[in-house]
């Protein structure tokens, strides 16, 4: 038990490390979010033969153009995240499945989803996968932080919202939209509020 906690301890401290270098070194900058997406997609290639994921991204529903000036670090952590969720949890005995990732433009905002067709969320779940800590996957090594941090990203530095839709069996979508422009937030910390993480 003992040791258990000090090697979660020791990845909690990691992934604090990372948020926080990574936190430091992504200024606000513009990119186009395809070229974004294709990278994150390129960059999880490896895991994704393994677990055998196809993953497809669709653009076509992008009307305007894809410029966003954001924070292209954080964009690409959050949709590792949701892209290592769907290895871990959508198709979880290795029999792999699709993962559509789609990106949009509605107005002055930004929306991209990420959907699987595996084994989805149960209900009584779905507002707690937000929640620092919450995980099923404690036996994998899971730690129930990712989605508190991509949720955190999403709202505290993308002045977004992140929604989730699941019907257990049938798979999931995560939703992210947020304003194509953010005004440089001087003096913000890291996303992570300290009293939700402890
Ligand atoms: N695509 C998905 N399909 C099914 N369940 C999911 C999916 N994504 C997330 N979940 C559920 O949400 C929970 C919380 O996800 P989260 O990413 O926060 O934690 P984790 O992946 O278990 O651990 P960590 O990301 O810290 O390694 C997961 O444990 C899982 O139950
Ligand atoms: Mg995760």
């Amino acid at each position: 038990m003992l040791k258990s906690n000090v090697l979660r301890a020791h990845k909690l401290v990691e992934s604090f490390k990372k948020i926080s270098v990574a936190q430091a070194s992504d200024q606000q900058e513009t990119v186009e979010l395809p070229q974004l997406l294709q990278d994150c997609v390129d960059l999880f290639k490896i895991n994704a033969r393994q677990a055998k994921l196809i993953i497809t991204l669709d653009t076509t529903h992008l009307h305007g153009t894809g410029q966003w000036f954001g924070y292209p670090g954080h964009l690409t952590q959050v949709i590792m995240n949701l892209l290592q969720n769907a290895e871990r949890y959508a198709y979880p005995n290795g029999q792999g499945g699709a993962v559509d990732m789609s990106v949009f433009d509605e107005g002055d905002q930004f929306g991209i989803t990420v959907r699987d067709y595996g084994q989805g969320i149960p209900a009584e779940n779905l507002n707690k996968i937000f929640e620092p800590f919450f995980t099923t996957g404690r036996n994998k090594g899971g730690t129930g932080l990712g989605m508190a941090i991509v949720s955190n990203i999403v709202t505290s530095l993308f002045k977004g919202h992140i929604t989730v839709v699941s019907e257990p069996g049938k798979g999931c979508c995560l939703s992210l939209v947020f304003p194509k422009s953010v005004m440089a937030n001087v003096g913000v910390g890291l996303p992570l509020k300290a009293g939700q993480m402890l």
